[in-house]
């Protein structure tokens, strides 16, 4: 698909009409009307074919940024809503891409945004022309030379707080790429009285308050000033202060862009010594004196301030004083000096003072073009902008010099503007092969050849006035004028002799008034002599020339006797003629494009529109005529491309494509809606439109035709969403109750399958069940026919057998066999029996089961009567061998590893047999009680384990060591005293016996002992104590236990030895707190 071009019209969204051009019906009524509904709705801009009117909108509108510059960047005049970059654009692209030189008139009353629109110019110039350092750099400089000028050449006025009180030209000059190489700057007559004197409510030029305002303590004291404005005369005090602005800020913007301008220090320095002069001449004050020949004179008040502005300017005292009371007036070769009066010495002063100023203001832009001229030789490309005051209409008779002037000038432009635009309008004809038809409109050469014409012009006739000798003064002037015109149509005046306005009491006597293209003005003649002479006495040049400062010599040149000259100088309405001339030259060989700005209000306020005001304006600025001029022939054309792509709806062979030269299609498609053929011409590449009705019928087609294209387009994108929607739809709704049928099928399926399941089961069930009842009842059957035929066969039985069976036979019989059994079992047990010894365990097995308790008692009874037997045989020492055994059972079965091998020894007592030995008489004699044991032991020395042979003594109530050879007792322990006796419960004979702490025999501490029979002497040892003391003797069997030596408690502790030693066991006392018993 092709991509659609989106073409945009200035006729898109149009509030009012934005071309005056199209405005139906024309008057000034429907103009005033179509610009202030445009004003309310932000349109600040209208145009009048390529004429830009500004209405000024006293409030920043968002309009200006860099995305606007880019919107408007490289697009056609009409094709945006109209705006003072598209003009910008149109021109600087005509400069660049068609090599035309440009020119941008700026015209409107003090106020109407003149100097704005100018800066908006530049500005968007400068940001679409080409980029880089150099260019930069001269962008820069162009672009700071504003804040300068404007410094020293605007200021605050009722109208506005930023007037700019000089006119100014400025030629941007650009190389062939359209690169900004560099600009010329004209000024025209600048409002020079105001440095003397401001009118209520307005100020002096911006500079002396920034300088006064921003200077520094140090600049100050070096220029003799004072910060007070009030210490000056020429400051007005009434509004020394503007809201909103800040003049030390500025003072120093301005210095910065002095210094970015090129300006030397010593040069800026110097223009602010003149700048404290002009202020500081403004304190002189002169009081009268009397001569003797009666001639007046005048005399300084107050010599200080002349002796300061004498020091800052380099000048003689004395040569300045006399200038300033002396006048020389020099004829051929005489030389005459007359004094001057308080009135002539004051004139003298301000003339100095204007004159130093406007020099000075001169000089700076003549200074700022040596900065920003172009630098190289090549052909240069130029855009001018001319900002400059339009007409200039007091109330009453307030209109002076300066208004003549300016009006002047712009009656020029007005020519220029007809000229020009009448010029393009019929190349534009000629070039589309259009017919020229005559256009009537309002030609104000005639008023321009009232002003100026060198033999009976107003200027002319006013130079001749102030040349010529006798008394001249502006009465004498008016009577000349009156003479000359009164027969000029724009010429009105009450004192010429055959006067039409002899009874117009509107216009004064003192007053003419001339009748301007943009309306009548009245001008009071007064001053006018004065100011065109514009006289500088020539002393007072001649003082200057004579300073020492180099600035204020060179602004006097005059006033080098050198070049002394005798002729008059050029007055100010000669020069500015002239000046306007040059400009007006300027001008012609260049492409005009126009600004006409135009003041909504007196308030500075925004969202005001004063119709009377602005209709004022239109009347002057002359837009009426403007428009006229511009639709004298054809009020609208356009190409043809554009024209058919804009149309071609309203015709079914152009819509919507037309193949083929586009002025053909034009053609097909005006023949098509039958426009009558005088209302438009078909040109070589636009088609022109005579009456701007015909275009708005055009529009108006145009606007009904896309309703119904739109519409069209509307009801096929309908249609197609709807029939889409359906179609999706309809898909959806297949899909949707396929699933849905499927899903209650599936579920209706399940519902049957189950059910179905219940109910086979229940039949299944049902039909299990009622086999099962059958198969029960058949079994029951079955069951009770057997029942019934075991109780008939039983029966049959019974009664058949009944006969042969005793009631309690069975009985009988069952206890017979029973007696008979148990007669027999006895009788075999006899035959049976075991042997009588106590340990025989044989026992003949059980015959019957029901003779087993029985059974077992026999036995138990035999066994009892066989022990009894075994007793019997028994004496009584035997029975006390055998007790002491159970006793030695008792105490070590199981206990000691020693016990099982003493069970086979007998028990013997008295191993020793002392009474028959001789050698232990002794013994024998000193012992009254029984022995129970003598034996002889191994007694363990307690200090070193070694062992000792003693003889082992146990009566009935004492034990006793005695020597084994000579039998001698050792010791005698009573019974009572022994507590324990412990031993190891291995295979071993070592034991140790107790002694009861703090007995006599105890001082030695317990015995260790190892012998042969350790289980009959404990047993009997037991025994022996239980029966003497009633106490059971304690006995310890352990591997570890403690004995007591002396005062020591000695751990016995028994080990495994080795065999070497045989059974014995071997002591070995390893400390004084262990004994180690080493076992076989
Ligand atoms: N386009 C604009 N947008 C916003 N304010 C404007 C515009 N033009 C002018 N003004 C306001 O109007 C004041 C006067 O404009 P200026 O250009 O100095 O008038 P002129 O040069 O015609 O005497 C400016 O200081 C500014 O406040
Ligand atoms: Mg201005």
């Amino acid at each position: 698909m092709a991509k659609m071009e989106v073409k945009t019209s200035l006729l898109d969204n149009m509030i009012g009409v934005g071309d005056m051009v199209l405005l139906e019906p024309l008057n000034e009524e429907s103009f005033i009307d179509n610009l202030k509904k445009r004003f309310d709705h932000n349109e600040i801009y209208t145009y009048i074919g390529s004429v830009v009117i500004s209405v000024n909108p006293y409030r920043s509108l968002p309009i200006y940024s860099p995305e606007k510059v880019e919107d408007y960047r490289n697009r056609n005049f009409y094709e945006l809503s109209p705006h003072i970059f598209a003009l910008s654009d149109e021109a600087y692209r005509s400069l660049r891409d068609q090599d035309k030189d440009q020119c941008i008139l700026i015209t409107g009353e003090s106020g109407a945004g003149k100097t704005e629109a100018s800066k908006l110019v530049m500005s968007y110039v400068a940001a679409v022309c080409g980029k880089g350092a150099e260019v930069n750099q001269v962008k820069e400089q162009l672009l700071q030379s504003n804040p300068v000028l404007e410094a020293f050449g605007n200021a605050k006025t009722v109208r506005n707080d930023n007037s700019s009180r000089f006119g100014k030209y400025m030629d941007i000059e650009f190389d062939f790429k359209g690169d900004p190489l560099g600009g010329v700057i004209s000024n025209y007559l600048l409002e020079k009285s105001r440095v003397v004197k401001q009118p209520r409510g307005e100020r002096n030029f911006h500079i002396f308050y920034q300088l006064l305002s921003g200077a520094s303590e140090d600049l100050l004291q070096k220029l003799k000033l004072e910060r007070d404005f009030s210490r000056y005369n020429y400051l007005s005090l009434d509004s020394a202060k503007v809201n909103g602005v800040d003049d030390a800020a500025n003072f120093r913007t301005v210095r910065n862009a002095m210094q970015i301008v090129g300006f030397m220090d010593h040069e800026a320095q110097s223009v602010l010594e003149v700048i404290a002069a002009v202020l500081k001449l403004g304190n002189i004050e002169f009081k009268p004196e009397s001569r003797v020949n009666g001639l007046d004179e005048s005399k300084i008040k107050d010599k200080n301030e002349l002796k300061e502005i004498c020091e800052l300017t380099g000048i003689d005292q004395s040569v300045l004083e006399r200038a300033f009371s002396f006048r020389t007036v020099e004829a051929k070769q005489e030389k005459v000096s007359t004094t001057l009066n308080v009135a002539q010495a004051y004139y003298a002063r301000d003339a100095l003072a204007k004159n130093l100023y406007s020099r000075l203001f001169s000089w700076l832009v003549n200074r700022i073009n040596e900065s920003i001229k172009a630098q190289t030789k090549v052909r240069k490309k130029v855009m001018g902008v001319l900002d400059i005051y339009g007409f200039e209409i007091f109330e009453n008779a307030d209109n002076s010099f300066e208004q003549f002037i300016i009006n002047y000038c712009n009656e020029k432009l007005q020519q220029i503007f007809i000229e020009l635009t009448l010029k393009e309008e019929q190349e534009e004809y000629i070039r589309e092969d259009i017919e020229w038809t005559h256009i009537d409109y309002f030609n104000n050469a005639v008023i321009c050849d009232l002003i100026e014409n060198n033999t009976n012009g107003i200027l002319a006739m006013l130079d001749e006035e102030c040349l010529r000798p006798g008394t001249v003064t502006d009465e004498t002037f008016l009577e000349k004028l009156n003479q000359v015109c009164a027969t000029h149509q724009h010429f009105e005046s009450r004192m010429s002799k055959c006067s039409r306005f002899l009874n117009d009491t509107s216009l004064p006597h003192s007053c003419f008034r001339i009748q301007h293209y943009a309306g009548k003005v009245m001008y009071q003649v007064e001053g006018f002599v004065d100011k065109n002479n514009d006289l500088l006495y020539r002393d007072l040049s001649q003082a200057m020339w004579k300073a020492s400062h180099s600035l204020i010599k060179a602004l006097f040149p005059e006033g080098n006797p050198a070049k002394i000259n005798l002729k008059r100088p050029p007055t100010a309405g000669s020069q500015f003629k002239a000046s306007v001339a040059t400009l007006m030259k300027n001008l012609q060989t260049k492409n005009p494009n126009y600004i006409r700005c135009i003041k909504p209000n007196d308030k500075k306020a925004a969202h005001i529109f004063n119709d009377a005001l602005v209709c004022h304006q239109i009347r002057y600025l002359g837009l009426l005529e403007n428009v006229r001029v511009r639709r004298a022939g054809y009020a609208f054309r356009q190409a043809y491309e554009p024209c058919l792509e804009r149309y071609k709806m309203l015709c079914k062979q152009t819509w919507p494509h037309w193949k083929g030269p586009a002025r053909a299609g034009v053609e097909v498609l005006f023949n098509e809606l039958e426009f009558p053929v005088e209302e438009y011409s078909f040109g070589r590449s636009k088609i022109f439109i005579r009456n701007p009705r015909t275009l708005f019928k055009l529009e108006d087609l145009r606007k009904r035709r896309l309703e119904d294209l739109a519409t069209l387009i509307q009801k096929i994108f309908r249609g197609w969403k709807c029939r889409t929607h359906f179609l999706l739809m309809k898909k959806s709704q297949i899909v949707i109750a396929a699933w849905s049928r499927r899903y209650a099928q599936q579920k209706k399926y399940q519902q049957i399958k189950s059910s179905t399941i219940v109910i086979q089961s229940f039949i299944r069930g049902w039909k299990a069940r009622k086999i099962l009842r059958e198969l029960k009842h058949e079994k029951r059957c079955q069951e009770a026919v057997t029942t019934i035929a075991a109780f008939w066969h039983g029966t049959q039985v019974r009664r058949e057998y009944r006969k042969f069976f005793r009631a309690n036979a069975g009985k009988k019989i069952y206890e017979f066999t029973l007696q008979r059994i148990v007669q027999k079992y006895f009788l075999e047990m006899k035959n049976k029996m075991p042997s009588l010894s106590p340990i025989d365990k044989n026992w003949p097995a059980r015959p019957y089961l029901f003779l087993d308790s029985t059974h077992k008692e026999l036995k138990r009874i035999f066994h009892l009567w066989r022990c009894k037997k075994y007793r019997d045989q028994f004496t009584d020492q035997r029975k006390l061998i055998y007790e002491e055994k159970l006793e030695a059972s008792e105490l070590f079965k199981d206990k000691k590893a020693l016990y099982p091998s003493s069970v086979g020894q007998p028990f013997q007592g008295a191993y020793l047999e002392i009474s028959k030995d001789p050698k232990y008489k002794k013994l024998k004699d000193a012992i009254e009680e029984k022995i129970i044991i003598a034996e002889v032991v191994n007694k363990i020395n307690r200090a070193n384990g070694k062992c000792a042979s003693r003889i082992f003594l146990l009566t009935n109530n004492n034990l006793l060591l005695a020597d084994q050879k000579s039998g001698n007792i050792k010791s005698e322990v009573p019974l009572g005293d022994v507590t324990k006796v412990s031993m190891s419960s291995q295979n071993d004979g070592f034991f140790a016996v107790h002694l009861k702490e703090g007995s006599g025999a105890a001082s030695k501490g317990d015995f260790l002992f190892s012998s042969d029979h350790l289980i009959e002497m404990a047993t009997k040892l037991y025994r022996t104590t239980l029966s003497q003391t009633k106490q059971k003797l304690n006995i310890e069997i352990s591997d570890e236990f403690l004995v007591q030596f002396r005062q020591d408690k000695v751990c016995v502790k028994f080990i495994q030895g080795n065999q070497k030693n045989g059974s014995v066991p071997t002591c070995k006392r390893k400390n004084n707190r262990l004994l180690e018993v080493a076992v076989p």
